[in-house]
């Protein structure tokens, strides 16, 4: 590999601590250092006009790409009151689904070879809706996926090698939030006000990035919790959502744990069956507008003799008790907690796997990139 492991015992580990850097990298396509009033005059420049039409947006991809995707809707449909649909590119392939006109189809994509994502554009492609739009979200400038869409927008995550992908979301997640500012500023559905603050947030991240991996140590002491533990659940409310999705989606493919990840107002409907001594929760809990009802969710768990793993801010005075371990996570603003919170479930599921010694880089039965169907 071109790439070096350097100090690092695993490409994953490297790769996550490489967050800081790729994600102040790509943020940088959009805010110029010094700028801190607007986005860049030359971020998407060339396709103003394209961007300036579109009425939906419909995100197709796979796996951790997917997730990130997840979190795009929210913002999309929050942010600017556009419509976004999401689905995993396997599925909307082969159920004959509508594409309304002026749709931009966003493919979300590390390696740019998924050959589920790769069919789902296609097919879109040969129907040509009226006025689509295709944007490839991508970390590989030289895939297929970039060379059959209208628009490139890169990740900068640099190449990533562990099979488990860590930087390559985290900066999905940044360049969605550059997007979702640009539609916004193009088709006046953001104030100039609300965008300055959130570039302002933006430059905050890669610090707070960088804070969260100091949290490696007591993580790792968590992750000793998990060793013999047969099935987990991860649980978050609104943009921690699909973060509960990818935590649980890390925590089966590197450390082969069953794990599920689930809304945490839906786990009454279900999942609360579950639950007993040996069921070892973690919850994402940033103090955001959810967090109340997020609490009462936890102590639906803890009554029923859960033990709960909680990530929460450090201003929401979480206290540790009996079942009840906390982690915190520096304070970061509602809309960009989802990048901040990857990095501990990212660093959990790592530590789990050296601790069940599995091969984190390279785990049974998945490669990379998922070239045929
Ligand atoms: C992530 O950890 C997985 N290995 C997998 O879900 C991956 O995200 C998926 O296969 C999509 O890959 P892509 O981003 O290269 O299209």
């Amino acid at each position: 590999h071109n790439a070096d492991k350097g100090e690092f015992k695993h490409y994953m580990l490297k790769e996550i601590y490489e967050q800081p850097d790729a994600v102040a990298r790509t943020i940088e396509m959009g805010i110029d250092k010094s700028e801190t009033a607007k986005l860049r005059n030359d971020f998407l420049q060339r396709h103003e006009t394209q961007l300036s039409g579109i009425r939906h947006v419909q995100v197709l991809a796979c796996g951790t790409s997917y997730h990130s995707g997840l979190v795009a809707k929210y913002w999309f449909e929050s942010l600017t009151r556009i419509p976004c649909s999401v689905e995993v590119a396997s599925e909307f392939r082969y159920r004959n689904p509508v594409v309304v006109d002026n749709s931009l189809v966003i493919c979300i994509s590390q390696s740019g070879e998924t050959a589920d994502t790769l069919s789902a554009l296609r097919d879109i492609q040969k129907h040509t809706p009226a006025g689509l739009v295709s944007l490839a979200l991508c970390n590989v400038p030289t895939s297929s996926l970039v060379r059959e869409t209208d628009i490139f927008l890169p990740t900068l995550a640099g190449p990533e090698i562990g099979v488990a992908s860590t930087k390559a979301f985290t900066t999905q997640l940044a360049a969605l939030m550059l997007l979702v500012m640009k539609v916004g500023v193009i088709q006046q559905r953001m104030t100039n006000d609300y965008v300055s603050t959130l570039i302002g947030e933006l430059q905050l991240l890669p610090g707070q990035l960088h804070a969260s991996l100091n949290l490696d140590t007591p993580i790792k002491t968590m992750s000793e919790s998990f060793e013999d533990k047969r099935s987990c659940l991860f649980l978050g409310r609104g943009l921690q959502f699909p973060i509960a999705l990818e935590g649980a989606l890390k925590l089966k493919e590197i450390s082969y744990i069953h794990a599920e990840g689930y809304a945490a107002g839906e786990l009454k409907h279900g999942p609360l069956a579950l639950v007993d001594k040996d069921m070892p929760i973690v919850v994402l809990a940033p103090k955001d507008s959810m967090f109340d009802k997020l609490k009462a969710n936890m102590q639906e768990v803890h009554a029923r003799h859960g033990e709960l793993f909680v990530f929460a801010s450090e201003s929401s005075q979480m206290i540790a008790e009996d079942r009840l371990h906390v982690v915190y996570v520096p304070d970061v603003c509602e809309t960009l907690a989802p990048i901040v919170y990857s990095v501990p479930v990212q660093l959990l599921s790592y530590h789990v796997a050296v601790m069940r010694g599995t091969d984190v880089d390279q785990p049974r039965n998945l490669a990379k990139s998922v070239t045929v169907e």
